[in-house]
């Protein structure tokens, strides 16, 4: 081979490692290049050369493979199009475990990182698999290196439109250090096809971010469907349909005492959950730190507050647990001493209005502030909530008391809540029966609410001892 037509070879293998981009100016077309290959680097060099002041669109039909994580931050006035692109990350774990990028909350990592200002992304398909990693977690949670799919990372002025998440390998969206975001008419599908749960498919997770709008989603998973984690300011979410998994979850929040958590105006309206376990919860570590060895499951001792909250017109279809608060979130967990009471976050102004439907069981909400931080400003509005049973008109089963149970503790100047029970103060997120009846609860049924929240705290106290 003479040495020019070795060079010719040379140069047409490195066209095809350089991938398929078709640029024409700012305009970047990816293709894939099929047959199973790696599309990655075609996706990262369509984002070097078209990302600022550009536009990148991915040929529609045939899937793209990607095998290896990608970092495309730094974008600027770019407008990325997948509509009809379907984007199949790989199922090789081994890689993932070892190479995701870290997000630098709890020791999390994503798959793909991208961020800039002025950015939209539009349609597409993210495949991610994730069956490999429901039945490679198995059940464990926030298993470290298991990649979060996709992650808005230090951004401003994003939209995000269109999108469907199948199969997330983890949660499915992180906003982290962002602001102005609007992220609409998005789907996300985690449902797994074995015996192993879809744990931590979570929709959507916010973090140190602000003015993040959220409209137009299903999320169907196993998992929070919306979470605003610390410091998530001025979340706006609108018109979700959740099933399955934990509905709207404020936290958890003050796992560390380095950094506290702030979360603050924060709106959830017309959303729908069905046959899930919570619908509209605010959850916060305990106030003394217990052992950090386990990724994201040991902390507590954060300072901070979550303040200005609304839950308005939601729909619920056979929920567990809808209304939750509880100020020791990961307590639950085996061995451990449960502290409830300690918890250095502060919960105020919290309103749940108009909110209906049918409970699983006999429980409709557990208000449980730590004794530390009593809880001011907590209010009903029009929530209306019965046992699926009674709604078709027959009596809970197993249970003397057929009113629903709406349990309080260490609420201050609480307005429209029916408390007809003290909040037991390690009272699980997971109810998986009718609450047992209790007949000095029963009488206090006739009582004023001020009596009701006065014996709830009182009984706090006592049952403290
Ligand atoms: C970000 O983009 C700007 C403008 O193109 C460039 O000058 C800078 O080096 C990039 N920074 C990084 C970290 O890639
Ligand atoms: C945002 O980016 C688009 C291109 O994607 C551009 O047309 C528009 O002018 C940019 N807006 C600003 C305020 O720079
Ligand atoms: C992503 O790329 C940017 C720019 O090259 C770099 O500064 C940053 O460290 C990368 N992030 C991660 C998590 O690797
Ligand atoms: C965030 O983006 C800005 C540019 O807008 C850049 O200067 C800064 O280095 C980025 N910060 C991090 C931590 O990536
Ligand atoms: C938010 O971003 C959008 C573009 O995504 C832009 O049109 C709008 O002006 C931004 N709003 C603010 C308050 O910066
Ligand atoms: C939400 O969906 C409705 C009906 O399809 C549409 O009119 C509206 O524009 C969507 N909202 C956004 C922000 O895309
Ligand atoms: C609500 O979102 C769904 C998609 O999840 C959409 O089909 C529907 O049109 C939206 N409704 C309104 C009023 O925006
Ligand atoms: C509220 O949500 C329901 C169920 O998703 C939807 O049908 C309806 O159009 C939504 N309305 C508004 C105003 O978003
Ligand atoms: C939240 O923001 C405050 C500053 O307002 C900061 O001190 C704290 O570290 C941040 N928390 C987290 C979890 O990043
Ligand atoms: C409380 O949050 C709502 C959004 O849900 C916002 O409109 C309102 O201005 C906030 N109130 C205060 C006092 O910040
Ligand atoms: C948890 O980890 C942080 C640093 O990541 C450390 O400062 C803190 O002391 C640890 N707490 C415990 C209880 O181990
Ligand atoms: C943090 O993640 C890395 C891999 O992503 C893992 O090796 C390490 O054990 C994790 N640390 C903790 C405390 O979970």
């Amino acid at each position: 081979m003479s040495l020019w037509s070795l060079a010719a070879v040379l140069l047409a293998l490195l066209w095809a490692v350089a991938g398929r981009v078709d640029q024409h100016g700012s305009l970047c077309r990816v293709l894939p290049e099929g047959d199973g290959q790696d599309d990655s680097p075609s996706i990262i060099e369509a984002f070097d050369k078209c990302g600022q002041d550009g536009s990148i669109a991915f040929e529609s039909g045939a899937p793209f493979s990607v095998q290896q994580v990608m970092n495309t931050t730094n974008l600027t006035n770019c407008d990325v199009d997948f509509s009809g692109a379907r984007l199949v990350f790989s199922t090789d774990v081994a890689y993932w475990l070892q190479h995701s990028l870290d997000v630098v909350f709890q020791n999390q990592s994503t798959a793909w990182l991208i961020g800039g200002h002025n950015l939209t992304i539009r349609g597409g398909i993210y495949d991610g698999n994730g069956q490999v990693w429901y039945d490679e977690n198995q059940n464990q949670s926030n298993q470290p290196g298991r990649p979060i799919s996709m992650t808005i990372y230090n951004s401003t002025d994003v939209v995000v439109d269109g999108l469907t998440f199948d199969q997330p390998q983890f949660w499915a969206l992180f906003v982290s250090y962002s602001r102005n975001v609007t992220l609409s008419n998005m789907a996300v599908s985690a449902v797994s096809k074995s015996q192993w749960r879809t744990v931590n498919s979570d929709g959507l997770d916010t973090w140190n971010s602000d003015q993040v709008l959220v409209t137009n989603w299903t999320v169907t998973n196993g998992d929070d469907c919306i979470a605003a984690k610390g410091n998530t300011t001025n979340l706006h979410v609108r018109n979700v349909t959740c099933h399955g998994g934990n509905g709207m979850t404020i936290g958890s929040v003050g796992q560390y005492p380095e950094t506290p958590d702030f979360v603050e105006n924060v709106l959830f309206e017309n959303i729908t959950v069905t046959d899930a376990i919570n619908a509209a919860f605010i959850k916060t570590w305990q106030g003394v730190p217990v052992d950090n060895s386990t990724n994201g499951d040991g902390g507590g001792g954060g300072s901070g507050y979550i303040k200005n909250i609304t839950f308005a017109d939601f729909i619920i279809n056979e929920v567990a647990l809808p209304i939750q608060i509880t100020q020791c979130i990961y307590s639950e967990r085996k061995g451990r001493k449960k502290d409830c009471e300690s918890s250095k976050m502060a919960i105020l102004d919290v309103a749940w209005r108009n909110v209906r439907g049918t409970t699983k069981y006999n429980i409709a909400a557990s208000l449980h502030c730590a004794a530390s931080h009593p809880c001011p400003g907590v209010r009903f509005e029009d929530v209306e909530l019965v046992s699926v049973n009674q709604s078709i008109g027959l009596p809970n089963y197993g249970v003397e008391r057929q009113d629903e149970i709406i349990q309080c503790a260490n609420l201050v100047d609480a307005a429209g809540i029916p408390c007809n029970k003290y909040a037991p103060a390690d009272f699980g997120q997971f109810v998986g029966g009718n609450v047992p009846f209790d007949y000095d609860d029963h009488q206090e049924n006739t009582a004023t609410l001020s009596t009701v929240l006065f014996k709830a705290q009182r009984l706090g106290r006592t049952r403290q001892r």
